[in-house]
């Protein structure tokens, strides 16, 4: 309860405590004295070095990988022990839960809320794998695929990493798990409570690094499974990879990517225009816009447009944008400098290009780290947004009644499809949008992020990924293959 008293003096003491210098380094048994490590610093304050990272060498690659193939323990092991050992590492974090709000909120990021909710749902994550192989996994029918690489983003760096990777062990691979450049220390505690819990050394290795150690891995035959979470680009760049080379048995490698989106919300004009507001204030602008659900495209029946806009302004300026360790943030920074200069290029861009800006101003607690106002671009065409902008960039497009289809269609003509929404209290048109609408997850009269493991499987199509979505029945199968010898009772 983050508005309890105890609560935040616990809190700040974590962060007051929080060790000065966090380290992560490949978790191979070779140490090398002449490692080299590379500083990461907060977001939300440039000269806050939160700790340092050695990147993964090809020896380190190379030790990972054998030991990985090796290890004979944990697939062998039976899968109510395997699960009881995924609930240990899930009992470990809820116990760090101070601790990991902590460097959420100094390597990420991550507001006090948004880091409490990361900690959920990675321990969903692990809890809900663990609870599918205790129940409904038939060892002798499914066996694993060996070695299976896990690529993860920075946006989510425990709970995106720990779904991965709890996915990956629950069905009995052994693991390598590259996390994303920006956030291996978050990784590197994560991984720390697995193999506290009882994985086993061999079946889970750590190899921070950048593309190249990706690309490595990903091109190496004795990675017989690939999840990656990240754009669609990189996921694009694996799957060539990938298509050059066969498995075992000259059968394509399973690869499981979740991309991004060009996320839109449909508003008419029966919405309910507060309720509306409020689901695009959060959809659009939590976590600073940075999640692959996050709405990109608000669609807005002309007839309601001004009303609901006028709201919305309002509402963003009420908006408090600044260092994510004080509980009063709404909004912290965006992950560096580099996402700070191509959201800022994009609505330049749009700015040249004639369009109707308008944002919210920053406070002087912003000049120390990487912010980006929330902002909102009026636009004629959806075609006109170009990609992704991975930020907190809301684009607006007016609709006539008429156009309903059609403003739908040219969400769908991007290309993406990861979440929908639809703010409506007609039923004929709720439902024309979720059946015209082509995305994983499409939801009606609520904001459109945050899906619940478990109960939202989450995942989208086409450029924004290849499926079983996250969180749902079907992943674990994805990660098996059939055992040849198995004959049904
Ligand atoms: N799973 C997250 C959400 O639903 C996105 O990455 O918001």
């Amino acid at each position: 309860d983050l508005s309890d008293e105890p609560t935040l003096r616990r809190l700040d003491a974590a962060l007051r405590e929080s060790p000065h210098l966090y380290r992560a380094a490949p978790s191979t048994s070779h140490t090398d004295s002449s490692r080299r490590y590379y500083p990461i610093y907060n977001p939300s304050h440039r000269e806050d070095r939160v700790g340092e990272v050695a990147l993964s060498s090809h020896h380190d690659i190379e030790a990972a990988l054998s030991s990985a193939q090796a290890d004979r323990d944990w697939p062998g092991m039976p899968p109510e022990q395997r699960a009881e050992i995924l609930e240990k590492a899930a009992d470990r974090l809820e116990a760090q839960e101070y601790d990991l709000i902590a460097l959420l909120v100094r390597e990420a990021g991550k507001s006090y809320p948004n880091a409490l909710g990361e900690i959920r749902e990675a321990v969903d994550f692990l809890r809900y794998y663990a609870a599918q192989i205790r129940c409904e996994f038939d060892a002798r029918r499914y066996q694993p695929l060996g070695v299976v690489l896990c690529i993860s983003p920075w946006n989510f760096p425990l709970a995106i990493f720990l779904g991965q990777v709890s996915a990956a062990l629950a069905a009995g691979n052994t693991v390598i798990a590259k996390p994303a450049e920006e956030t291996p220390l978050i990784a590197a505690l994560a991984v720390a409570s697995l193999h506290e819990a009882g994985v086993p050394a061999n079946a889970l290795h750590l190899l921070p690094g950048d593309g190249e150690v990706g690309a490595a891995l990903v091109a190496d035959g004795r990675v017989r499974g690939v999840m990656f979470t990240g754009s669609s680009n990189v996921a694009k760049a694996i799957s060539r990879i990938l298509h050059g080379r066969l498995g075992p048995n000259g059968q394509p490698v399973p690869f499981i990517a979740e991309t991004g989106g060009q996320n839109a919300m449909i508003v008419d004009s029966s919405a309910l225009a507060e309720q509306a507001v409020t689901d695009i204030l959060t959809s659009a602008f939590d976590s600073a816009g940075q999640r692959c659900s996050a709405l990109r495209v608000l669609l807005v029946q002309e007839d309601c447009a001004d009303h609901v806009l006028d709201m919305l302004c309002g509402a963003m300026r009420e908006l408090r944008i600044g260092n994510p360790a004080k509980l009063e943030t709404d909004i912290g920074p965006v992950i560096s400098a580099e996402a700070q200069a191509n959201i800022e290029d994009h609505i330049d861009r749009m700015r040249r290009a004639g369009r109707k800006i308008w944002h919210t101003e920053l406070s002087p607690d912003c000049a120390h780290g990487h912010f980006v106002p929330p902002t909102l671009i009026e636009i004629g065409r959806v075609a006109d947004i170009g990609g992704e902008v991975f930020g907190p960039v809301l684009h607006v497009r007016r609709f006539a009644r008429a156009e309903l289809d059609g403003v739908i269609d040219a969400v769908n003509a991007t290309g993406y499809g990861l979440t929908f929404g639809v703010h409506s209290r007609v039923r004929s048109t709720i439902e024309r949008a979720r059946t015209r609408a082509d995305a994983g997850n499409i939801y009606i009269n609520r904001n459109i992020i945050g899906a619940a493991v478990g109960s939202q499987p989450f995942g989208g199509k086409g450029l924004s990924g290849t499926g079983p979505k996250a969180g749902g029945p079907l992943l674990l199968r994805r990660l098996t293959a059939q055992c040849p010898d198995y004959t049904p009772p």
